[in-house]
């Protein structure tokens, strides 16, 4: 069974993690500063680092949110950048952030559900996700999805948190993600249950080698994944 966000509720995968980002929306960011100890800028920045030599033109960036990794990626200067996510208040804040630092022009962000992308096939140099793939309703259908849009030879980069493995980081991790991290985020988000789902949701998500044998299934090749910070977070990268 998959890990949801509301365990007491009925509604799809889907729709209970565009209103879990729908509800923690106007703290996000914040979190992700205050929860990462800021690290997550870094994770960001070194996938755009990969991204750089491509010279990618058209960017795809899915599970765009309030649109950090799409500002980053703007360092590969690419002409476009369009951001598609399915959470409205998520997307609401990205929209602000990007008319406060005069980007529109650059950066769209657009209501989209990464299984049923509403672009032709072939259509990007690079598609990206940071950390949205876990969320997937459908992992499997949204790579599918995320495949077809690319051109071929264009290259799809994934960041996604992972589990740390070796001693005595691994202890230290899963105790701050499962005891202290779901209080800082109740706290500060007012949501019950987002930074409890944060936790659950990487332990029952495939890392490392699992992962790549699903980003293959999926059509990609060349594939590699690269670990960061002892492997709480890893890059994926693969080729159409
Ligand atoms: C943890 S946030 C990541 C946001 C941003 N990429 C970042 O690095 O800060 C995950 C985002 O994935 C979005 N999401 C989840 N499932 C999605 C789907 N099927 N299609 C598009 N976006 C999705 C959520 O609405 C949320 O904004």
């Amino acid at each position: 069974m998959s890990v949801v966000p509301y365990k007491e509720q009925t509604a799809s995968k889907k729709e209970q993690v565009a209103t879990m980002f729908d509800n923690i929306a106007g703290k996000y960011d914040l979190l992700n500063r205050v929860l990462s100890f800021g690290i997550d800028i870094y994770w960001r920045k070194k996938a755009v680092r990969l991204l750089k030599p491509l010279r990618p033109r058209l960017i795809l960036d899915i599970a765009t949110g309030t649109g950090d990794f799409a500002i980053e990626a703007l360092a590969a200067k690419p002409e476009k950048i369009i951001g598609v996510d399915i959470s409205e208040g998520m997307l609401a804040k990205g929209r602000e952030k990007l008319r406060k630092m005069k980007l529109e022009d650059k950066i769209e962000l657009r209501k989209g559900d990464s299984e049923k992308l509403l672009f032709t096939d072939n259509y990007f140099d690079a598609v990206i996700v940071s950390f949205g793939v876990r969320n997937f309703e459908n992992l499997d259908k949204g790579l599918v999805d995320m495949f077809r849009v690319l051109k071929k030879g264009g290259t799809c980069i994934i960041v996604e948190f992972s589990k740390p493995t070796g001693f005595p980081f691994k202890q230290v991790y899963n105790f701050y993600s499962s005891r202290i991290l779901p209080l800082i985020g109740k706290v500060i988000s007012k949501d019950q249950s987002a930074y409890s789902y944060l936790p659950e949701s990487v332990q029952a998500f495939p890392d490392g080698k699992d992962f790549l044998n699903i980003f293959e299934k999926a059509g990609f090749h060349s594939t590699k994944c690269i670990p960061l910070t002892f492997g709480i977070s890893s890059i994926y990268i693969g080729r159409k």
